[in-house]
């Protein structure tokens, strides 16, 4: 495996991590499913001076203030009757999605003149207040081009809900797996555009945020495309700040999504900025691999997509066996190289281990400059071992008849 100092330049600034202090939280056990969002362990610590006011009443939307010391996004407050109208009363061909805090709607909101997503919070569903709150402040002090911008909310009786922009082609999630036949699935370029602006966006709230914030629940199906795939990052409510000071970690009930949390975290509760750099670097080899963080349709040593491709980061010849089946060996050799070493690094156990933010986004933001065409560069042979092939590939037939060794771009 590469060396990670090898693909980037280093970085002056670093989150100091420190585990040598005994953790002494119980490890925190949760049942593994599909996209389960964990919300157990102990309680959480808000009370001493962490975080934010969370009372709805209190939201000030006039004192965010943004890293350049501009206010940040005002929030606009609807009203339920607003809402409603933009989604003709939730109807269901409005309909976009569901998640762990409730539906998802597409809307048209007469009064700004935009189309909208209006997400309405089930009031028995895992968004609480807490998080509600938390969301719409973290997005009210963001502005950042790979960040959902929040347009508004309701906060009326009991309803609560959320307005944002219309993001177009939906989710990440939607677009590397189960690929509907007749859709082309994501190129190679497309892939690590996405990789870049999603570390962007990670960057923008790790590093250029004040206070700092831990996203806490990165995965496919946060990250939102717009036209031309301008990938954004969705879904706030999780997010923390992060440690101030001599601080390495902030105390928290462990919470976040099966398969993306860092096993640090799920076992002590102490999150960290390498908890968002674990949970980026699932989703860079989901967007490598096409397959799942978790999938239980998997033989059981595949089902865990890290504990899968550790012992597979060891030998570069396996290489080409990680890669998605979709891409039909359309991918630079070395390219491949460089994204598999980038995740290696960000799912390390350890997280002192993991880079920094700022040193991903160095690496990607090269990765996605070198641009792979099929036209002119050497397409792979998928050398594919038992149990690599995805479910849906039956569809497409592997074009790979200008075999290489590899060895270019
Ligand atoms: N701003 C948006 N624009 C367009 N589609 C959206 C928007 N926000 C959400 N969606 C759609 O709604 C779906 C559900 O989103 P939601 O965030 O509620 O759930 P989730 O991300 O699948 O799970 P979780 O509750 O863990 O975040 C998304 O997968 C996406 O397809
Ligand atoms: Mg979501």
């Amino acid at each position: 495996m590469g060396c990670f100092c090898c693909l980037v330049k280093s970085s002056k600034k670093s989150v100091t991590e420190d585990y040598s202090h005994t953790l002494n939280h119980k490890p925190t056990h949760f049942t593994a499913s599909d996209n389960v969002k964990i919300v157990n362990g102990k309680k959480e610590d808000g009370s001493k001076g962490d975080q934010l006011a969370l009372d709805v009443k209190n939201l000030n939307m006039k004192e965010g203030v943004s890293e350049d010391g501009k206010e940040g996004n005002r929030a606009q407050t609807f009203t339920f009757s607003e809402l409603e109208a933009a989604t003709g009363n939730f109807r269901l061909d409005c309909f976009l999605g569901e998640g762990g805090f409730g539906k998802v709607y597409k809307g048209n909101l007469e009064k700004i003149n935009q189309v909208v997503a209006i997400k309405q919070l089930d009031p028995n569903g895992l968004q609480g207040i807490r998080e509600f709150v938390v969301e719409v402040l973290t997005l009210s002090l963001a502005d950042h081009p790979n960040l959902v911008k929040l347009i508004g909310f309701c906060a009326e009786g009991e309803q609560r809900l959320l307005v944002y922009e219309y993001m177009p082609l939906g989710s990440l999630e939607n677009h590397l797996f189960d690929v509907p036949p007749g859709r082309k699935p994501l190129d190679w370029n497309t892939r690590m555009k996405i990789a870049a602006g999603a570390a962007r966006g990670l960057e923008y709230l790790h590093d250029k945020m004040k206070p700092p914030v831990i996203y806490r629940d990165l995965k496919c199906s946060n990250i939102l495309l717009g036209e031309g795939y301008h990938p954004k990052l969705s879904d706030f409510g999780l997010a923390k700040v992060g440690p101030s000071g001599d601080k390495t970690h902030v105390s928290t009930r462990v919470m976040g999504t099966y398969g993306y949390c860092a096993p640090d975290y799920a076992m002590t509760g102490q999150l960290t900025f390498k908890s968002d750099i674990y949970s980026f670097g699932v989703v860079l080899l989901e967007l490598i691999t096409g397959r799942k963080a978790i999938d239980h349709t998997k033989p059981a040593k595949e089902q865990n997509l890290v504990a899968w491709a550790r012992p597979l980061f060891r030998d570069r010849k396996k290489f080409s066996q990680m890669v998605d089946p979709l891409l039909e060996g359309r991918y630079p050799v070395r390219g491949l190289y460089q994204a598999l070493a980038i995740a290696a690094m960000c799912v390390q156990e350890q997280p002192n281990m993991r880079p920094v933010i700022v040193d991903v986004v160095t690496a990607l933001n090269y990765l996605a400059s070198q641009k792979y065409d099929p036209e002119i560069h050497p397409v792979q042979s998928s050398r594919r071992s038992p149990g690599m092939k995805r479910d849906d590939d039956h569809r497409h037939n592997c074009s790979n008849e200008h075999e290489t060794d590899g060895s270019s771009n």
